[in-house]
């Protein structure tokens, strides 16, 4: 009997902070899975700073490729096919990542496959979860998306709630330079939370009106500025721990809400999470609880697969391969592009 032929892609993702590369499997099985932050950098200046950014990926991502073909055991000849994130992001950041695909490709003679950042989060629920096929519904949360997707297919993406405003990780990250915790905000609000009680302030939970799916989170975060400053102005002395524990709670209400919300009205039967603010601890305790109360299975990458990194994109990639996807050496990074669009 002729032995099945596995399809192995080398992935790279360098949209933002992260210069990361991995060797994935068949799309669902990580041979290796190199990050290289550069969070210790950027915290200097309280945020990314883009050209930084840019800079650091050229210095580190030949290293990183090393690393994760070596990691995987494996050599260039031994691939199918080279995965590379080209939008959205930092578009000098996408062209480090796109520029050293191209070159790889061409050199070694592999087909070159683009994907969609947040194609890659929404799959990175495929590694641990062998069993996941689409339809499902994925709530995306990163730092520039908060997105409720039905996933229709491998590849088939419709979006049916949004952001009118800030992304849930960018609400997060804003508070936490305003509580003075610094950045990256997310993880930081996360730590600070359990020392706190998340009933102690009542900060608003925004729906949009006839838009049940939609986000908006400017409200609760300048609710959250409004009281810290209320409290300086009179001199009275914050509860950071209560503050951030309260605006936690406030933003994963409806999250959760407008998930289970959506998942009951399109009566699709499983619920995934994906992106940065996916790995915060409350978050994923209060949407397995109303998940588990709803009967509806639920899905989440571990939190090193939710915050960016390659894995997901050699995931994203193996599916788009064998959908026949392919770019030419004139893929350009794509800065603002959309879920669905080649
Ligand atoms: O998906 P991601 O790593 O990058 C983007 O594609 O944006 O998401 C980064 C965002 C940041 O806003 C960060 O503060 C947030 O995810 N984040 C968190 C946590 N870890 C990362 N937010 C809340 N709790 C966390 N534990
Ligand atoms: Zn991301």
């Amino acid at each position: 009997m002729e032995e099945k032929k596995h399809i192995l892609i080398l992935a790279i993702e360098s949209s933002c902070d992260e210069t990361a590369a991995a060797v994935v499997k068949d799309g669902r099985e990580v041979l290796s899975n190199v990050i290289s932050s550069q969070i210790a950098l950027h915290t200097l200046y309280g945020g990314v700073v883009p050209e930084i950014a840019s800079r650091k990926h050229i210095e580190k991502i030949n290293y990183v490729i090393q690393e994760a073909l070596d990691g995987a055991g494996v050599g260039l000849k031994d691939l199918d096919a080279i995965g590379v994130t080209y939008g959205p992001g930092l578009v000098g950041a996408l062209l480090v990542g796109v520029a050293e695909a191209k070159a790889i490709s061409y050199a070694a003679k592999l087909p070159l496959v683009g994907v969609h950042h947040i194609e890659g989060h929404i799959c990175a629920n495929y590694i641990e979860n062998k069993e996941l096929e689409p339809p499902f519904i994925c709530l995306v949360v990163s730092g520039g998306h908060t997105h409720l997707v039905v996933v229709r297919d491998y590849g088939t993406y419709e979006i049916i709630g949004r952001t009118r405003d800030d992304a849930a990780g960018e609400a997060f990250d804003k508070v936490a330079r305003a509580i003075g915790l610094g950045y990256p905000g997310g993880p930081k609000i996360d730590k600070l939370s359990r020392e706190g009680n998340p009933d102690a302030i009542c900060f608003p939970r925004a729906r949009v009106a006839d838009a049940p799916y939609d986000f908006s989170f400017s409200g609760v975060k300048s609710a959250v500025l409004n009281y810290l400053n209320g409290c300086r102005m009179r001199g009275e002395s914050v509860n950071e721990a209560d503050v951030a524990a309260s605006f936690q709670k406030a933003v994963c209400d409806v999250l959760v809400a407008h998930a289970i919300q959506a998942v009951q009205d399109y009566k699709i039967p499983g619920l995934a999470m994906a992106g940065g603010v996916a790995s915060n601890n409350a978050l994923r305790k209060s949407m397995s609880a109303a998940c588990e109360r709803e009967g509806i299975p639920l899905y989440c990458p571990s939190p090193i697969l939710c915050t960016d990194n390659a894995a997901m994109i050699g995931a994203a990639a193996y599916y788009e391969y064998i959908n026949g996807t392919r770019h030419g050496l004139d893929l350009n990074a794509v800065p603002n592009l959309r879920l669905g669009e080649r």
